[in-house]
């Protein structure tokens, strides 16, 4: 199923200027970035984004973290995006990440695990609203899609 899927290159990808590398796996399997901007996370994003862990313990950390340099922010689209993104970066935990994966790759850490990616459509849908307004999105049929996979793979 084709799917679109919010992708946050977390200021620590950016502090390490890493943000090509892991763009450039996902250009490399072939998916479709379709929207992407730089930006600050305010506080109140913070809040809005990581909703479900606003009340945790961890979370003033994450805030401070998250909000104290510049993301990136992309719309991924592609079959089976979801999942496939959160196999390609591995465990939250960068040490627990499999080799291989882009956490396992480039991370050691839990909080500074590079990549954040939408863990369910309804996630996704509610994230990419956070992000991108509907004019953001760039359409667009690449002509090599042809030579990633055959007609009738959806
Ligand atoms: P992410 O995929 O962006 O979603 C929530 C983030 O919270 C997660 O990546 C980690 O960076 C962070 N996180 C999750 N669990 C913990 C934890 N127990 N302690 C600190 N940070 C955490």
């Amino acid at each position: 199923m084709l799917q679109r899927s919010l992708v946050l290159l977390k200021p620590d990808c950016v502090e390490r200027r890493l943000m090509g590398q892991v763009i450039s796996r996902f250009e490399a399997k072939g998916l479709n970035i379709v929207a992407m901007k730089m930006l600050r996370v305010s506080p109140e994003l913070s809040k809005q984004h990581y909703q479900e862990h606003v009340e945790k313990p961890f979370y003033p950390s994450l805030e401070e973290f998250i909000t104290s340099a510049p993301i990136v922010a992309l719309a991924v689209e592609g079959l089976d995006v979801i999942r496939l993104i959160r196999d390609m970066l591995g465990a939250t935990n960068g040490l627990n990440a499999a080799p291989g994966t882009i956490r396992g790759d480039y991370s050691s850490s839990r909080q500074m695990n590079l990549v954040h990616a939408s863990d369910s459509p309804e996630s996704a849908k509610r994230e990419l609203a956070l992000y991108f307004a509907d004019a953001d999105f760039c359409e667009h049929e690449l002509l090599l899609t042809k030579s990633l996979r055959a007609k009738d793979e959806a």
